[in-house]
Formats: C-alpha cells, sequence, structure tokens
C-alpha cells in the first residue's frame, strides 16, 4: 500500500476502506507517513468528508493506536463526559463532584486549551499544587477511595491523535466533523468508562457555529459510542455568549466553586445540573432525568458536591485556603472595570471575540511552547439582553500590566453589544441526542 494513492482517492470524493485508514493510523503513529502527507489527508477529508464507516474505522483505530485502559479494577460503572470546547466552560470542576458524590465513579482524562477555548487541565494547574498526572496504581487507589480522578492525557494515549490534532491546528482543518468525532471518542473509547455524556458547544465560542453541524456531530459521536459498545448520549448546548461570568483559569475555578456552593451564575448551575443527571441516569442511580436532576441540584444546595470537590482537591495535592475570598489562587493584581457606555440592552457577548481577548491577556497560547498565566482572565457580568444603565459595570480584566488591563477593557466595550430593544433569545440547552 502507498500513502499518496489513499490521499488521491480521498480527493477524489472516494470511500476508504479499513485497511487503509489502518495503514494511515499505524503511519501516523509510527511516523512512517511524513507531516505533509498527513496534512494533504486531513485537508482532503476537510472537503470531501467521511462515511459513517469511515469515520467508525477512524475512530477505532485511533482509540487502538496506544494503551487502552482497563477500567475493571474500579468499583462500578465508570461515566466520563466531554466538552467539544466552548468559552467560559468550566462544567466539569461542577458535574464531576456532583457525580461522585452520589456514588459514580468519574474517572475524566481532560485536556488543556484550544484555540480561543480553555482546557480543565490549565484550569486546574491554577490550584496551587494541583498534580494532573498520577500513576496507574495512584489512580485507581483514588477512585476506590473517593470516586473521582481529574488526569491529564497521558502520554500513550491515542498517540494518533496527538500528532494528527497537532497538525490539523496549524493546517486549517480542526473544524471537520469526522476529524472532531473520531478525535474526541477515540479518546473517551480508549479511555475506558462504560457510559459518556457529551456536551457538544454550538455558537461563535465553539468549534459548530451552527445548530445542524452541532446536531450532525452529536449523532455522529452518540452512534460511534454506542456502536462500540459504550452508552453514550449528547446534550447540545449554546455557547454564542460565555457560560457563567469568568472566562480565564483561576477566575473559573473560583467560579466553579460558587457554584458549588450554590452561588454561581445560573446558566452554569443549569447546565452542570442537567449533564450531572444524565451522568447519574447512565451510571444506573436513577431512571429518569427529572429525578436525577432534583438530586443533583440537591448535592449543590446539601454541600456534598462541595465536600467532594474540597476531597478531590486534596487527593491531587491541590492547597486551596478556604478562609481566603480567592480560596488562596492567585488572581492577577491589576483589575480594570468596564463600564456601559449607554442604556439598552446586551444584544451580544461574542464569546469567541471574549475567548481570544482572555487568550490574548495570558489566559490561553498562542504557540504550543507558551507558558500561560493563570491569574488573568475577563469577567462578563451582563447576559445576553439583560437591561442595563449607563455607567452600569458589564465586566472585570484581570491583567498583568495596566497597559494590557485598558486594552482588554477597550476590546470588551466593543465585544459586548448595546441596543435599544432586546434581540430574540435562545436557549441554554438546545437539545439532548440520545
Ligand atoms: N476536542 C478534541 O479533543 N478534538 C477535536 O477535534 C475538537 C475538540
Amino acid at each position: 500500500m502507498d500513502f499518496l494513492s489513499i490521499i488521491v482517492k480521498k480527493r477524489n470524493g472516494l470511500e476508504l476502506n479499513h485497511n487503509e485508514i489502518r495503514y494511515l493510523v499505524d503511519g501516523i503513529t509510527n511516523e512512517s507517513i511524513p507531516d505533509y502527507q498527513i496534512s494533504a489527508w486531513a485537508m482532503a477529508v476537510f472537503f470531501r468528508g467521511m462515511t459513517p464507516e469511515e469515520t467508525f474505522a477512524l475512530t477505532q483505530a485511533m482509540a487502538e493506536s496506544g494503551q487502552m485502559a482497563d477500567l475493571s479494577r474500579i468499583m462500578g460503572k465508570c461515566i466520563d463526559k466531554h466538552s467539544t470546547g466552548g468559552v467560559g466552560d468550566k462544567t466539569t470542576l461542577v458535574v464531576a463532584p456532583i457525580v461522585a458524590a452520589n456514588g459514580i465513579p468519574v474517572v475524566k482524562m481532560s485536556g488543556r486549551g484550544l484555540g480561543h477555548t480553555g482546557g480543565t487541565i490549565d484550569k486546574l494547574e491554577s490550584i496551587p499544587g494541583f498534580r494532573v498526572e498520577m500513576s496507574r496504581e495512584d489512580l485507581f487507589d483514588q477512585i476506590n477511595r473517593i470516586n473521582l480522578a481529574i488526569i491529564s492525557q497521558s502520554g500513550n494515549l491515542v498517540p494518533a491523535d496527538k500528532k494528527l490534532y497537532a497538525l490539523r491546528d496549524v493546517t486549517g482543518t480542526v473544524d471537520s466533523l469526522p476529524l472532531i468525532a473520531s478525535s474526541i471518542m477515540s479518546k473517551k473509547i480508549a479511555a475506558g468508562a462504560h457510559g459518556i455524556v457529551l456536551d457538544v458547544k454550538v455558537g461563535s465560542g465553539a468549534f459548530m457555529k451552527d445548530l445542524n453541524a452541532a446536531e450532525e456531530l452529536a449523532n455522529m459521536m452518540v452512534r460511534i459510542g454506542n456502536n462500540l459498545g459504550r452508552e453514550t448520549i449528547a446534550v447540545i448546548s449554546d455557547n454564542d455568549q460565555p457560560l457563567g461570568n469568568a472566562v480565564g483559569n483561576a477566575i473559573e475555578v473560583k467560579e466553579a466553586i460558587l457554584t458549588l456552593m450554590g452561588r454561581g451564575p445560573h446558566d452554569l448551575e443549569e447546565l452542570a445540573i442537567v449533564l450531572a443527571a444524565h451522568m447519574l441516569v447512565l451510571g444506573g442511580k436513577f431512571e429518569n432525568v427529572a429525578q436525577a436532576q432534583a438530586r443533583a441540584k440537591e448535592a449543590i444546595y446539601d454541600g456534598s458536591a462541595l465536600e467532594k470537590f474540597k476531597e478531590f482537591v486534596r487527593a491531587q495535592g491541590g492547597d486551596l485556603d478556604w478562609q481566603d475570598p480567592n480560596y488562596g489562587l492567585r488572581m492577577a493584581k491589576t483589575i480594570v472595570e468596564v463600564r456601559a457606555k449607554q442604556s439598552g440592552y446586551i444584544v451580544e457577548n461574542d464569546a469567541f471575540a471574549i475567548g481570544n481577548c482572555a487568550r490574548l491577556l495570558g489566559a490561553g497560547r498562542l504557540k504550543m511552547s507558551d507558558a500561560i498565566d493563570h491569574g488573568v482572565g475577563v469577567d462578563v457580568l451582563v447576559r445576553r439582553n439583560q437591561k442595563i444603565k449607563e455607567d452600569d459595570l458589564i465586566a472585570r480584566v484581570y491583567a498583568s500590566s495596566e497597559e494590557q488591563g485598558i486594552w482588554a477593557s477597550k476590546e470588551l466595550e466593543s465585544i459586548c453589544k448595546i441596543a435599544s430593544t432586546p434581540n430574540e433569545d435562545r436557549p441554554l440547552i438546545l437539545k439532548v441526542v440520545e
């Protein structure tokens, strides 16, 4: 077999067979196929798409390209969750403790920030002392003890995706539905959970800009998960504006803590409860989602989810100060307020632009080698269609310098658009695909 003919076949819109897809994934993993040929193939897929059979074969081959986790030593049915990526998305930090506090083990391998979107691992690393890596022995021990561990993707988990993803990131081939579906699902399959809840984001802050694309992706991933023996469901949620207020790292952890205390933004609490409820149903704890939602909410308001979060942070070496207003998280010292220039309604809170603003403040990376600044970010204090008066506080910028803070505050003045009449609203949760 030669790879050039595989590229040409895909370029001509033909379907690749299982052997050709295996050959591709083996070649990516053992580095026998050069980057320029892999990139050319990815671009051919971007324009030609993949059939469901091809997407399924790619997912399976990538999942098997490295180590497959064996969770049989964990007592109980393990449930995983994954977001397709959005701005202000700190749901894992709220959802995972709720589910674990209800007796369902959650082993989650999370990622770092990607483009304008944040990543759970970067957020967790803003907690002093927090370890995102651990040995298999320690992982199993922690899960069996406290039902919860969140770690970064280990070196040998789905190496083919790691390589392909890095190439897609720099060749304009990230937003291809079959490539996103196989990238996410290969990691979920290799991570070994018995059930998977997907949070498919749609809107300016997400990789899927419209509902049709989000539904297509959700259907694709649910089909792959179920075909590979994992009960999978997807919740499609809006990310046209950031989820919650905080966009950054330390400030997102603080907001997640406040949400676990019942003092967080309404949209974050709502989505966390829905995702947790689906996880509790998949885990066999409840028969229906309404009952599970009531219990998930109770876990916030009776303090059990917060206790689980504290236990989890301690278990992974994190040191939070519960007497401190910022819980011992290091926030940037320069804080610049953004005030409304006129009265009216907030008609747009463009999540992509806000995510990019936070990224340029240093909350995300521009190159893979960049170090991030955990203390910087943006707190957007208004929601879409909220009525405001001139001079109301609409956002707070946490910056590493006065100059950066002023730059970001000017950006936010134009990003948070105000008009005299409100826009048509849309709900946070748009659809559930089972
Ligand atoms: N998240 C992933 O892990 N992969 C993608 O392709 C997009 C989002």
